[in-house]
């Protein structure tokens, strides 16, 4: 496995080849949820490319940034066993060498459920995965339907802005107990990863709104919010100081 810590650098080596490339993005800390799209893109082209980048700007908070799991070495292994061929971990500097004062944004969809607790959260997702499909120029990326309003705001920016890449969204990758893979699981106390699991047990019950958030108050989540769009039940929710999201089709 390459890698790659200068995008201008890696742009040399990209322009090398013709083969079809997909693209992982992460902010690492790699469980078995980024594996399995990393497993997909190794499937579906010749190239496969992971970039790890904790992305300062689509952090509200700045002690969720602080605490974000970093896990860099065993990651490097974990790729490396996984035959990615190439490990793009770009500096901050280059890759915000305009202080952020250039912005994607979107003006809809971006406001509500995670919107509109983490405000600007979105424009710094949009604008950090514009910026990493233009330097990875890959055919393909791959993001988890776990961060579903995540991956509908990608998939539509990459439409709107006739972007050569195709989004592609991936199933959501449980434990056996039901709880979504997610790096900030880490986080939890063994007690609150006890706990854990009812969150998504709760949400797919076929329980009204108003009911999920009872049961899930009554065992100590904390709501950030229960909303159903469409067919799909969306929900984020506290425990301590980790903050858990999932939705459910229905
Ligand atoms: O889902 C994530 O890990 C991040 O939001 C992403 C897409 C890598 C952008 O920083």
């Amino acid at each position: 496995m390459k890698i790659f810590k200068s995008i201008k650098t890696w742009q040399v080596e990209r322009n090398k080849t013709s083969k079809t490339i997909g693209f992982v993005p992460t902010m690492g800390a790699l469980h078995e949820g980024h594996l399995s799209l990393i497993k997909k893109s190794k499937k579906e082209n010749k190239i496969t490319i992971v970039s790890i980048f904790v992305n300062p700007t689509q952090f509200n908070d700045k002690k969720d940034l602080n605490n974000y799991p970093n896990t860099l070495e065993k990651d490097i292994k974990e790729l490396k066993k996984m035959g990615t061929d190439y490990l793009i971990m770009p500096k901050y500097s280059e890759i915000y060498a305009d202080n952020y004062t250039y912005k994607v944004s979107e003006d809809k969809l971006s406001k509500i459920l995670c919107g509109s607790s983490r405000k600007g959260h979105f424009d710094g997702v949009l604008t950090i995965v514009m910026k990493l499909l233009n330097i990875a120029q890959a055919d393909k990326a791959y993001f988890g339907e776990k961060d579903y309003q995540q991956y509908v705001l990608i998939k539509k920016m990459a439409e709107t802005f006739f972007m050569k890449t195709k989004i592609i969204g991936c199933k959501t990758i449980k434990e056996k107990d039901g709880l979504a893979k997610s790096s900030r699981n880490l986080l939890l106390t063994e007690k609150e990863r006890k706990l854990a699991p009812n969150f998504y047990k709760i949400l797919k019950t076929k329980k009204s709104v108003p009911e999920k958030k009872k049961s899930l108050i009554k065992l100590g989540f904390k709501i950030d919010y229960i909303e159903k769009h469409d067919d799909r039940i969306f929900g984020a929710v506290k425990l301590g100081k980790v903050r858990l999201i999932d939705n459910v089709k229905i």
